[in-house]
Order: C-alpha cells, then sequence, then structure tokens
C-alpha cells in the first residue's frame, strides 16, 4: 500500500457528450445519471433487488438482496436461482431476436464466420449434451484453453448451462501455468484445440495441454475435449482425447438449463499477479450476470442495431464480462476476432470497424499507443485510411489512457464524435466500477471520471482517513457491489488479507492509487507498488510516464524506481521510441532532450535519473508492462526470473544502455 502522491499532470480540458448521443441514451444527462446514484444511496437493497428483477429471468425469485452476515463474504440475492447461459440465450429467442446476429466471427485470415442467438443457442445446446453424456454436472470444474473463436464462447456458455464452473486460461500462457490452475481449481475436465492461429502462424494449444497433464498433478483430468481449428495434427491418447465435433454428433439441440443458486460460482479467473502464485479470483453468477449486463446497457448504451466490438481475448476478465456474459445477456450482434492488430497490417482493427459497421468499440491503451506509433510511420494504417463513421462509443480499459493517446483516439478514430468511455475496473471487480456514461459525462482525458449509480468509491490514507480533493491514495469501494469477487479460490484468508485489509476499515481495497478532483472526478495513478519516492517528494509512475508519451520520440514509457542513498528512490525511464534506436551520442543527446522535457512537463522532481531504450517494452501477453523486470534491469541486475509469460522476451536486451 503507498501513501500520497502530491502532484498529477492535469490535462485542463473538458469534452461534453455529443447531443445526438444524449437525446437517445439510457442515462440521458447528468440529471438522470444523478437520480439513479439517489435511488441507489436512500435504499441500495431496493434499487439492486429492481435492477435484479428487471433484468434478470430468475427461476426461484430471491427474497433477500444483500447478506452481510459473514462480511466481507457478501452474498447477493442468495435464495434466488436462476441459470446464467439462459439469460444470454434462450431469452433472446423468445423475445423476437432469434434471427439477429450474435456473433461475427473474424478469423486471423480475414474469412468471416456468422451465428445468429438461434444457431448458437443449438450449439450451445449440442456441446452442453456432449459434456453432459460424459457423466460432468454442476459443480465440477473445466479449465478452458481455446483461441478466439466461436466455439470458445459456446463452451462457455454450455459450461454454464450445466453449473459447471470454467476457468479459462489465456492461449498465451505455457504449459507450467496452464498446469498450476489445473491442479489449483481441481479441474477434471479440459477443453482445447489443436492449435490457434495468430498473425499468420500456427501456434500448438493442444501439445501444451499434454504437457500439462504429464505433470505431477495433472491426472485429475479425465477427458480433454479438442475443438479442431487448423488440421487436427495432434498427439493422442484415445482413453482421454475427443474431437468436440465428434462429442457434438448427435446431440440434441436442446438442453434444458440447470438452476442454480445465485452465489453458485460461475467462474474462477486467475489474476496476472505481479507477486506470489496467482489468485483464483471466484465470481457468482447471479452478480456477475446482473452488473456486467447493466454496465453493458449503460456504459455502452447499448442499441439493438448496435455492432459491438471488444477486442479482449476470453482470457481475461474483459472478455468473459464484455464478450462472453454480460454483452451477450444485453442481446448485442458482436465481433470476435482470432487475430492480432498488427496482422496483415496495423490497420487491420480500421479495416475492421469500416468492413463491419462496427458502432461501439473497446479495446486497451496500449493496442491504441502501438497503432498511433505504427500509422506515423506509415500512413497507410492511419485511421483516416477508413471510413470510420459507424462508431458512435469509443472505450477504453486495462490501464490509465494517457492524454495524447486519449485525444488521438478521440480524434482520429473517433472523428471528434464519439466519446471516450475510460473504464476503470478490475478482474476481482467484475464489471465496471468508475466510468463515464456516453450520453451524461462531461469528458476529462486522463479521468475515468464518476463511480456508477450503486458504486461508492473512497481514497484513503493508510490511517483509513479521505484524502480529500487532490491528494492521492489508495482506491477503496466503501460499499459491497453484486459482481464483486466472493472469494480467493481455496484460500479465504488470502482474501481476507488482500481485499479487505483491516486497515480499510472494511472497505475493498483496489490496490490502486487514485486521487479525486476538485470535480469527484478520478484519476487513477497506476498500481500501488508504482509509486515512487523522489527526495521525500511521492510520484505516480504514471504521471511522468503521461508526459513523457507527450514527447514526439516516445511511442511508450515505463517507469520505476531504483533504491538511492540520497533521494530514497531514483527514476529510471523505460522508453519505446518511435523510429530506429539511436547510438552513441545520438543516444545521450535525446536522453538529455528527454530530460528537459520532463523538467518543463512536470518538474524537475521528475527528471529520470536514467533513460533506457528500446523498439518496445517487455510486455505480459495481455499487453501488461511487466515492470518487475524492469526493476531488476534499472537495479543493474541479470534478469534470472522466468520470462515464459512475456511477449517479447528479446526486448530486454535492448535495455542493457543507459544514458
Ligand atoms: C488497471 C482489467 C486505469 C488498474 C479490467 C487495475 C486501469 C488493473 C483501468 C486491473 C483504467 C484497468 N484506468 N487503470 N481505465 N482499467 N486498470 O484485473 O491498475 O486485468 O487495478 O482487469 O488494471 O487489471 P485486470
Amino acid at each position: 500500500m503507498s501513501t500520497t502522491i502530491d502532484s498529477i499532470l492535469v490535462e485542463k480540458r473538458t469534452f461534453q457528450p455529443p447531443q445526438q448521443l444524449v437525446d437517445h441514451a439510457r442515462v440521458s444527462g447528468m440529471d438522470a445519471y444523478r437520480a439513479l446514484c439517489d435511488e441507489a444511496d436512500q435504499d441500495p437493497d431496493a434499487f439492486w433487488g429492481r435492477l435484479a428483477n428487471e433484468n434478470i429471468r430468475w427461476h426461484k425469485p430471491f427474497t433477500k438482496v444483500l447478506n452481510s452476515d459473514n462480511a466481507p463474504f457478501y452474498t447477493w440475492f442468495e435464495d434466488g436461482e436462476l441459470n446464467v447461459s439462459e439469460n444470454c440465450l434462450d431469452v433472446h429467442l423468445e423475445n423476437g431476436n432469434a434471427d439477429k446476429t450474435a456473433l461475427i466471427f473474424e478469423a486471423d485470415d480475414g474469412t468471416v464466420d456468422k451465428v445468429t442467438f438461434r444457431e448458437l443457442h443449438a450449439r450451445v445446446c449440442r456441446i452442453a449434451n456432449g459434456i453432459k453424456s460424459l457423466g460432468y454436472k454442476k459443480g465440477d470444474r473445466a479449465v478452458i484453453y481455446m483461441p478466439m473463436s466461436i466455439e470458445v464462447i459456446a463452451t462457455m456458455q454450455a459450461c454454464a448451462r450445466l453449473g459447471v464452473i470454467h476457468s479459462v486460461v489465456f492461449g498465451g500462457f505455457s504449459f507450467r501455468n496452464l498446469h498450476s490452475r489445473i491442479v489449483d481449481v481441481g479441474a477434471s475436465l479440459v477443453i482445447t484445440a489443436d492449435y490457434q492461429v495468430r498473425g499468420g502462424r500456427k501456434i500448438p494449444l493442444k501439445d501444451p495441454v499434454d504437457q500439462a497433464l504429464a505433470e505431477e498433478g495433472g491426472d485429475i483430468v479425465k477427458k480433454v475435449i479438442v475443438y479442431e481449428r487448423a488440421g487436427g495434427d495432434v498427439a493422442w491418447t484415445p482413453e482421454r482425447d475427443l474431437w468436440l465435433h465428434e462429442l457434438e454428433q448427435g446431440q440434441a439441440d436442446q438442453c434444458d438449463p440447470v438452476p442454480v443458486e445465485a452465489e453458485h460460482p460461475l467462474f474462477i479467473l486467475y489474476t496476472s499477479g505481479s507477486t506470489g502464485k496467482p489468485k483464483g479470483v471466484q465470481h457468482a453468477s447471479g452478480g456477475f450476470l446482473l452488473w456486467t449486463k447493466v454496465t453493458t446497457d449503460w456504459v455502452f448504451d447499448a442499441k439493438p442495431d448496435d455492432v459491438f466490438w471488444c477486442t479482449a481475448d476470453v482470457g481475461w476478465v474483459t472478455g468473459h464480462s464484455y464478450i462472453t456474459y454480460g454483452s451477450m445477456a444485453a442481446g448485442l450482434t458482436q465481433i470476435v476476432f482470432e487475430g492480432v492488430p498488427t496482422y496483415p497490417d496495423a490497420g487491420r482493427f480500421w479495416q475492421m470497424v469500416d468492413r463491419h459497421n462496427v458502432t461501439v468499440f473497446y479495446t486497451a491503451p496500449t493496442a491504441i499507443r502501438s497503432l498511433i506509433k505504427a500509422s506515423e510511420s506509415d500512413s497507410n494504417v492511419h485511421p483516416k485510411q477508413y471510413d470510420l463513421s459507424s462508431l458512435r462509443i469509443l472505450g477504453s480499459v486495462g490501464e490509465p489512457i494517457n492524454p495524447e493517446a486519449w485525444v488521438w483516439y478521440y480524434t482520429n478514430v473517433g472523428g471528434e464524435r464519439c466519446p471516450v468511455i475510460d473504464t476503470w475496473w478490475q478482474t476481482e471487480t467484475g464489471a465496471h466500477i468508475v466510468t463515464p456514461l456516453p450520453g451524461a459525462t462531461p469528458l476529462k482525458p486522463g479521468s475515468c471520471t464518476l463511480p456508477l449509480p450503486g458504486i461508492n468509491v473512497a481514497v484513503l490514507d493508510e490511517a483509513c482517513k479521505e484524502v480529500g480533493a487532490g491528494r492521492g491514495g489508495n482506491l477503496v469501494i466503501t460499499r459491497p457491489w453484486p459482481s464483486m469477487i466472493r472469494n480467493v479460490w481455496g484460500d479465504p484468508e488470502r482474501f481476507k488479507k488482500t481485499y479487505f485489509p483491516p486497515e480499510m476499515g472494511g472497505a475493498y481495497l483496489s490496490g490502486d492509487n487514485a486521487q479525486i478532483d476538485e470535480d469527484g472526478y478520478c484519476w487513477i495513478m497506476g498500481r500501488t507498488d508504482d509509486v515512487l519516492s523522489v527526495s521525500g517528494h511521492r510520484l505516480g509512475g504514471t504521471e511522468i510516464e503521461s508526459a513523457l508519451v507527450a514527447h514526439d520520440r516516445i511511442a511508450e514509457a515505463a517507469v520505476v524506481g531504483r533504491p538511492d542513498d540520497t533521494t530514497g528512490e531514483a527514476i529510471v525511464a523505460f522508453i519505446m521510441l518511435k523510429g530506429a534506436l539511436p547510438q552513441g551520442d545520438e543516444a545521450r543527446d535525446l536522453a538529455k532532450n528527454i530530460r528537459d522535457w520532463i523538467t518543463s512537463e512536470v518538474g524537475p522532481i521528475a527528471k529520470p535519473r536514467e533513460i533506457r531504450f528500446g523498439n518496445n517494452l517487455p510486455k505480459t501477453r495481455s499487453g501488461k508492462i511487466m515492470r518487475r523486470l524492469l526493476r531488476v534491469i534499472a537495479e543493474g541486475n541479470e534478469v534470472t526470473q522466468d520470462v515464459s509469460t512475456l511477449e517479447n522476451p528479446d526486448v530486454l536486451e535492448q535495455f542493457s544502455n543507459a544514458y
């Protein structure tokens, strides 16, 4: 946990929501937003109860909304029963949307495949019947290790239909990660594919599964279901392995959804975890479904003819909440993309928005920054080469979006028509927490703005006191909400210690540093472990990074602290440059120029002691910068840690020279 941050790079401009959005928005104008906030404040149980009755089909109605008896192990709608898959599929079949397109799948090579809600429902039922025929039932755990596809979504939904608890492992993780998750979650079923295809390359998935299951404890898995994506040429264990298409054959198109208690775990998702072993974040069926659906409606202002594209992989929470569940419950037509943003070139995202007439586009700042860089060196992949006029809302998630990238996104992708919705949330929160509403909230670039109705946040110091406007501290959520984490799978002590430490007085501790300005707007300063202390001044890494990225030679930057005898910490900046890497004097001159820039942008205190250049930053496969490794390099040490979770381990070498 951290203490205070004294300053922030303040972006002064405010952007009002476009009138045509306000006119038709689900939450139209700030008065409507405030009315919802008031409703929730006055009687939270009535507010959440109303939403749960309006948005979910219950098999058995609930009589109690929130139960706090065993806090922080809160339960929601605990005596109600529902089925999540029924709420995502069957309801649309019955409300006249059976023939509406549910998913538009675009393969790595550009091939397009579409399914309607009726077809997807039938597919999910066949897979569920197949899984049931193997003897699996409510409460069993299945690990899913598949590429982005209609099949992975159908498989998750099939598990939900049966009450089988899934744990999706991102296809980019190694067999070791896969193994540890299989063992921790106690999976008896694995669902995978022969290969995944990304950026024109075939990458094995079944092989790592075989390797993982050969490790100690892997024999708890009794069956491996394999989706044939790329030719099926893989090793086979006949008594254990079976093809998905063979399993589906002859299965009925109907499968009765199994009603489960609202608190029945829908899934367990392991967080990337910078320290310690990954935590299995456990989510509950009722509360998760409710808040992912309602936030889809409000935050993306969901409309029946929208084409929604969340570019996340279902291996991460964003894909769970805003591809497989919330957005499907909201009945949206969605894009599912198998490939990568830079293949066959860095215009791929814009080309797909153009081709499929995407109306709501939701991606990560790291993707935006890399596409800015690409479009500056090759004008053919600049968004202005494409017709993006279908867009009406742009979203951002995963890390703070620096004002530079925000304005570029707003101007070049959104044509100054589309609000940029910077959504702050976490695997643990299940759904959006602090975010603008497109038809209501005035936007300040770099701020995720205001908490959603029903959500109460605060910034607290170490003594559990609110720090006051403009001061940094621990971002906490002071009241429970339906889609909150229920437990760390198998480790309730860790759950309590990590998220509800006694010093926070019962609030949920996010682990993020933030400040709330005089307008109540929230500014995320990065994780608590990103905070630097230089000569007694506390500085947010994000703040310096934002300033660095505003320099015209810099595409992306990460700042870490190195212990220093005199100043406490010294700032080391890792910089991803646009264009060629400079050497010798040229590099020294550029480093000086960057120091001068920071001095003028943030102040001399933020001047990096050391600057290291590369043409990328070390990132996990989910696009998060691996600061832990940067700290090792900053301290002048060799990286001896396991770098198998890195997307680009080669980049580490480039940073050996410091200027
Ligand atoms: C960061 C992803 C600033 C934050 C949904 C959080 C953000 C962590 C934002 C959770 C945002 C996510 N602005 N920071 N809009 N969204 N973060 O669990 O540090 O993969 O704690 O969930 O990402 O990452 P996770």
